[in-house]
């Protein structure tokens, strides 16, 4: 880990816990809060992807709840009070348990911390204030600044335009596997944390490390 002077986590579902919104209104929703969460997980991830194709770029918040939209619809459930908390809970997401103490031990060991997202900057710092983490942050990235969404190499060339630090002394972080094999083939070093158990998929690019929750990070920094 030689070369690695900054680490580089992707926020939702690696930080910042996509299913807390909808588990946290589990009451409200019913039986289907996982998998509406799922759903609206799935679609807004696959907006992002279908809007890059259509070089029609419209801000996270936005894809955000047109996905939610979508999957009420799908799931039948017409609820206007819901839909506004859903959302409101989405923006002040909770952090998974271990992200502060492993966030402290990382600047503790000397390396950068950056956010680098599909979410907006509003978003973004919401979460991250939420979570009490804003110390521990040196930099939030957004592909607002690009307009483009991952996994685009426009994003992951802000690493470098925004913050000068080159590809070589990245490590990058990541539950979403897509992220992780577009990362790692644009030139990164990266860690899967694989939270979902989830398989590789059949893509270019490979990780040089799995983990399962970002614990097992410190490890891999002092090697
Ligand atoms: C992000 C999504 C991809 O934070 O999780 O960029």
């Amino acid at each position: 880990m030689d070369k690695i002077t900054t680490c580089v986590f992707d926020a939702y579902g690696t930080l910042f816990d996509v299913n807390a919104a909808c588990r946290e209104l589990s009451k409200e929703v019913g039986d289907k809060w996982y998998e509406l969460s799922s759903l609206w997980r799935l679609r807004q991830v696959e907006y992002t992807w279908l809007r890059n194709s259509m070089k029609e770029y419209i801000d996270f918040w936005k894809i955000t709840s047109d996905a939610l939209d979508y999957a009420m619809e799908t799931l039948n459930i017409k609820n206007i009070k819901l839909r506004k908390d859903l959302l409101s809970l989405y923006l002040n997401l909770e952090a998974y348990p271990e992200v502060k103490s492993v966030l402290e031990k990382i600047k503790k060991n000397g390396f950068k911390t950056v956010i680098l997202s599909n979410g907006n900057k509003k978003m973004l710092e919401c979460a991250v204030s939420n979570a009490k983490i804003q110390d521990l942050i040196d930099e939030i990235l957004s592909v607002d600044d690009c307009k483009v969404y991952k996994p685009s190499s426009e994003v992951y060339d802000l690493v470098e335009s925004k913050m000068g630090v080159k590809i070589e002394k990245v490590l990058f972080l990541s539950s979403n596997a897509w992220d992780i094999h577009a990362a790692s083939n644009y030139g990164f070093k990266t860690i899967w944390v694989n939270r979902f158990q989830a398989k590789l998929e059949r893509l270019p690019g490979k990780p040089y490390k799995i983990i399962n929750s970002l614990e097992q990070i410190e490890k891999i920094l002092k090697n």
